[in-house]
């Protein structure tokens, strides 16, 4: 366990800077305080007078509540920084009078006050131009020196893939020779990150599993992160594959984790100036979509999987779209331990890089 290098570090692309030993003694800070919480132990003085603050540029229950309920926990305090009721952070180049504030000047004010700053955001306010949200996160560690906890961005969602590494170590006790198939499911919207599915094949072949991607032609995923899981499973002796039949992904899988993504053609692409140099196509986007429909999980998948299989999903989750009631329901669902996690994971990770006495 290597635990001296964690102090004031940022949380961004955590799958892929933080090595595996640093992701397993995240996992054991993580079941040991959720240990402690059981016990009814009191862990206040872990981030004693710490101060968190938060951005969310998207809707979130889980994060948000977890983050809040996670440094309350641990003894320190929760500020909520809304964007648009304070000014709105804004990037070098897309400043609007009055309404937004440059990031060097909000990163470097809350620096002076407080332990952390952990921001959401995708989508929308990073206008559909896939890698905008974590460009911005970094042009905030680029100016704070406190850390920067990505709570979800265009290309990562971190700590939703450290809880659900806590979540497959508590329920098989290893990750190796374990089979994970992250798939697409349908979904009625057609405008989702794929922030889930990149963090968790990312951590799965990390942590060395035997990692499957499905889905259908249409959703690729950022082809850096794919090198990256190729890369990862050979250092760790796992395996990883891509395949587009849904059924397939679940044959014989330990932990299946069906979810939607969007469309390759779902988001703008510029360069590092800015420049859109491919425009998001929706008619193409909404045409894979219509065509993916029977990428719902059914019984009949569920049947297909290990004996010992288990279904996996962020939350929320599109019931009857994504999946049916009695998969995610039934007694195969591991989501809400998933979702409980996350205040572990979150905890873990605030008191390993605030600073924390644990
Ligand atoms: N899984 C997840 O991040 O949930 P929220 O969007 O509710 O935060």
């Amino acid at each position: 366990m290597k635990t001296n290098n964690f102090l004031g570090r940022d949380w961004i692309d955590a799958e892929i800077d933080y090595s595996k030993e640093e992701w397993e003694t995240l996992i054991d800070v993580a079941l040991e305080l959720k240990r402690r919480h059981a016990l009814r132990d009191d862990q206040s003085a872990i981030l004693k007078g710490k101060t968190l603050f938060t951005m969310f540029f998207n809707q979130s229950l889980r994060t948000r509540s977890t983050f809040a309920a996670g440094i309350q926990q641990l003894g320190g305090f929760h500020v909520d920084l809304e964007p648009g009721k304070t000014y709105t952070p804004a990037r070098k180049g897309y400043d609007i009078p009055y309404q937004t504030e440059r990031i060097k000047d909000v990163a470097e004010m809350l620096d002076r006050v407080g332990d952390a700053i952990a921001i959401r955001m995708y989508g929308p306010p990073a206008m559909w131009r896939y890698g905008f949200a974590n460009a911005t996160m970094k042009e905030f560690a680029q100016f704070a020196g406190i850390p920067i906890i990505n709570m979800e961005c265009d290309k990562f969602h971190p700590t939703q893939a450290l809880a659900d590494m806590i979540t497959v170590k508590e329920k098989f006790g290893t990750f190796k020779g374990l089979n994970l198939t992250m798939s697409f499911a349908y979904s009625g919207s057609i405008e989702k990150p794929r922030a889930v599915p990149q963090s968790v094949i990312l951590a799965a072949t990390k942590m060395g599993m035997n990692v499957t991607l499905a889905h259908p032609e249409g959703y690729e995923l950022d082809q850096k992160i794919i090198d990256q899981c190729q890369a990862f499973s050979k250092q760790t002796d796992g395996s990883f594959k891509i395949i587009n039949n849904f059924d397939e992904g679940f044959k014989g899988a330990h932990i299946v984790y069906p979810k939607a993504w969007g469309a390759h053609t779902c988001f703008n692409y510029a360069d590092e100036n800015g420049k859109v140099f491919q425009e998001a196509d929706h008619t193409e986007a909404k045409r894979v979509n219509e065509a993916a429909k029977d990428w719902r999980t059914t019984a009949k998948q569920m049947a297909l999987v290990d004996k010992q299989g288990i279904y996996m999903h962020c939350l929320p989750a599109d019931r009857s779209q994504e999946v049916d009631d009695d998969v995610i329901d039934g007694p195969r669902s591991v989501v809400i331990d998933e979702a409980e996690n996350r205040l572990h994971a979150h905890k873990a990770i605030m008191a390993m890089i605030m600073g924390g006495r644990l």
